[in-house]
Parts: C-alpha cells; structure tokens; sequence
C-alpha cells in the first residue's frame, strides 16, 4: 500500500498546482470526503485516483467510468451521488500551447450510471462560448439534462455548446455532433476538430511499473564513454536543479551532467524518452520527446526520433547555452540515430549514451509497456 499512497500524494500534489485556482479540487475533495461511506480508505483512494482524469492528457472517457466506480463503491446516497456528479461537471485541463478547445467523451454509454447521466462539465472560460456551458453545467448538478442514449458531447451540443473536440473511448477523435444514431451526417458548422498535432506532451499514465534501463551493449556507437567519476563539468546548472513534476511536461528528475569529458550541455540535459500515450495518444502507441522541460516546451511528441533530435539539437543553441562540443556531439548523434532506423526504446538508449547520459529512464512518466515498439 506505499506505492498507492504515494502515488495518491503525488497526483495530489500535480492537482492542486494545477487546479489550485479552479474547482477540480473541489470535485476531488468531495469525494474524498466521504470517507464514513464505502470501507476504510475507499473514498480516499477513489479522491487521489480521480485525479488523473481531470489532467491535459487523460480520455475525457476516464472520469466518467471513474464517476461510475465511485456510486458502485460508495453508494447511491445523496451524498455519493453529488460527488460522483461533482466530478463528472468537473473542467479538464486541456494544453493551451496547442489546443484551445476542450476535449469531450463521446461514449454514449457512459457514464452508465442512471443519475449521473445529463451532467455536462464546466470548461475553461478563455473557451469561445464558455458562458453557455459554465450556465449549463451549474444548472446540470442539481437538474441533470435529458441524456437518453446521448453521450455527454451530444448533450452538450444539444444545449448549445459545441466548441470542442468529442473524443471516443479508443482515443478517436472528432467534430462535435448533436445525434448519436447519424453521427456521420450533421457536424454543426460551430464545431471545430483539434488538428491531429494536438499536445505538446501529457504524463499521466497511473501506472507503477518501472523499468530498468535497457542494456545499450547491443548498440553501436562510435562515441567514447569516459569514466563516469568524470563529473567534474563546467556545466552551468547544479545536478539536480529543475526537477518537476508536470503533467504536460512530464516527469524531469533534475539537471545531469554529461559523463563525457568536455561535453557541456550548458543549462540542459539532453536526454529523449519514448513512452506510450504521450499527448493522449494510445497506450500502445508510444513516440519520442525530449525529458528535460525546457527542451521539450512547445514541441510536440514524434513517432520519428530524427524530429526530436533535431529539436534537442536546436536548443542546445537556443536556450541551453551549450559548447560547442556538446552541439558537435548531439550533431554526430543525430546522425547515428537516422542511421540506427530503430524507432523504440533502444533508440533513446543511443541517444542519452551516445551524449553521456547511459543508462537515463526513457519511461520518466512511468507510461505502461505494452507499446514498446514505435509506431511507424
Ligand atoms: C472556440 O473557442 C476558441 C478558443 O477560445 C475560439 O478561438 C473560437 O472562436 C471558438 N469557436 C466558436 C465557434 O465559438
Ligand atoms: C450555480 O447555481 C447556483 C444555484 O444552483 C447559483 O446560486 C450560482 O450562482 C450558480 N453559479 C454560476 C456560476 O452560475
């Protein structure tokens, strides 16, 4: 039970950075307080895992199913029911970098609780028509709207809001539209679609499975690891220095130096990750992104890890402040990368080794690992 509870502190604490200002805490600390309902712990451990849900990169799915879970766990009391309806009204962070819509589920199964259904969630009120919803979802706690085999997107739509992206339980995802059984047929012309380069970098994943960080014996390269007692660099940050946790970002834990000798990478440490789910995308699809957030701000993930290198390279320049034999080596190494053609974990393996970073987590986020082969 300490992974759990750490893990609920964790997310507990990604929230209330995020959510501080805005009311996904009081969703989450309502359910929390119903801890006379269920047995010992259950509405806490359903508050610290409902978390997830309300965070950039989740399926807008999740917390319907989660809202579900909680009246199963802890009843259908008047009380049970407000929380669960509390968070199904809850706004979801969504990635201003990239997206400026909010993304809503469009499973009309779900939720498949009866008292749930008809709840709309608030939204981000720099959204384009966010007066009508925000009105709606307040009025939707109390007077839950007709929802017979609607999803929450078709009620919203049916309500007057349709300035989002409806997303399916398998991640698809397209235009608002206001009737399940035709939904091919009217897209409103209100409605937009989130172009498919959507967000930078979601890490969320609830998963505690770590890896331990794959031989690079099999892989070739031609750069010369010096002792790794060669820490005595003139990097310019503190090892450890700008550690965070975020959910668009992802999980950094600090500034590295590079093993190498000679080999400054100023303010930055280089390193690519490649994880499955990154910026919603399927748990099987897994892609490249640089760890360090300063590197990876405003860009987005990539299936090809050449865009990520290149990308890292770049900021060597541009904000890291680096010499030039780290900008000449992450050079050679972008070189090596294209000519390895891997497109998984062993590929951020050559990276990070080839730059003096051998052994660094490509899972930084602990993304499960069922999707360890790339996508092409
Ligand atoms: C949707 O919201 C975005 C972001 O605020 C805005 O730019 C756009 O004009 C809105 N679209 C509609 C149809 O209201
Ligand atoms: C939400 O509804 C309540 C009554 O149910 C009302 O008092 C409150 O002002 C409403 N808030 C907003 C933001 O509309």
């Amino acid at each position: 039970m300490y992974t759990q509870t750490v893990l609920v502190s964790f997310l507990a604490a990604i929230a209330e950075a995020r959510f501080g200002q805005e009311q996904g805490n009081g969703a989450i600390a309502a359910i929390g307080a119903l801890s006379d309902l269920g047995s010992s712990g259950q509405a806490a451990t359903l508050s610290g895992g409902s978390i997830q849900f309300l965070l950039a990169a989740a399926n807008p799915c999740g917390k319907l199913t989660q809202a579900d879970q909680i009246v199963a766990e802890l009843g259908t009391s008047d009380r049970a029911i407000a929380a669960a309806r509390g968070l199904v009204a809850a706004e979801q962070n969504f990635n201003p970098f990239v997206v400026s819509i909010p993304s809503i589920c469009s499973d009309p199964t779900l939720p498949t609780t009866a008292a749930l259904r008809g709840v709309v969630p608030l939204i981000d009120p720099a959204v384009g028509g966010e007066a009508t919803e925000n009105t709606n979802s307040n009025t939707s706690i109390a007077t839950p709207f007709t929802a017979d085999g609607l999803s929450v997107a078709q009620v919203m739509v049916a309500q007057g809001f349709s300035n989002f992206t409806a997303v399916a339980v398998d991640g698809t995802k397209a235009a608002a539209v206001a009737s399940g059984a035709s939904a091919v047929a009217s897209v409103p012309s209100s409605a937009s679609v989130a172009a498919s380069s959507a967000i930078v970098c979601g890490a969320t994943t609830l998963a505690t499975v770590t890896r331990a960080a794959t031989s690079a014996a099999s892989v070739a390269t031609a750069s010369v690891i010096a002792s790794s007692a060669s820490s005595s660099s003139s990097s310019t940050a503190a090892v450890g220095a700008g550690a965070i946790t975020n959910a668009v970002t992802g999980n950094f834990a600090g500034f590295q130096a590079s093993t190498i000798a000679g080999l400054d990478f100023g303010t930055c440490t280089p390193t690519m990750k490649f994880e499955a789910g990154l910026n919603g995308r399927k748990a099987t699809e897994s892609t490249f992104q640089a760890i360090d957030p300063v590197v990876n701000k405003g860009q987005q993930e990539a299936l090809n890890p050449a865009i990520i290198t290149n990308r890292i390279h770049d900021q060597l320049t541009n904000v890291c402040g680096a010499n030039q034999a780290a900008k000449d080596a992450a050079a050679a190494a972008q070189t090596q990368i294209v000519a390895l053609g891997t497109r998984d974990s062993t590929t951020a393996d050559a990276w990070n080794t080839a730059l003096g970073f051998t052994g660094t987590n490509t899972n930084p986020d602990n993304a499960p690992q069922t999707g360890l082969v790339g996508h092409t």
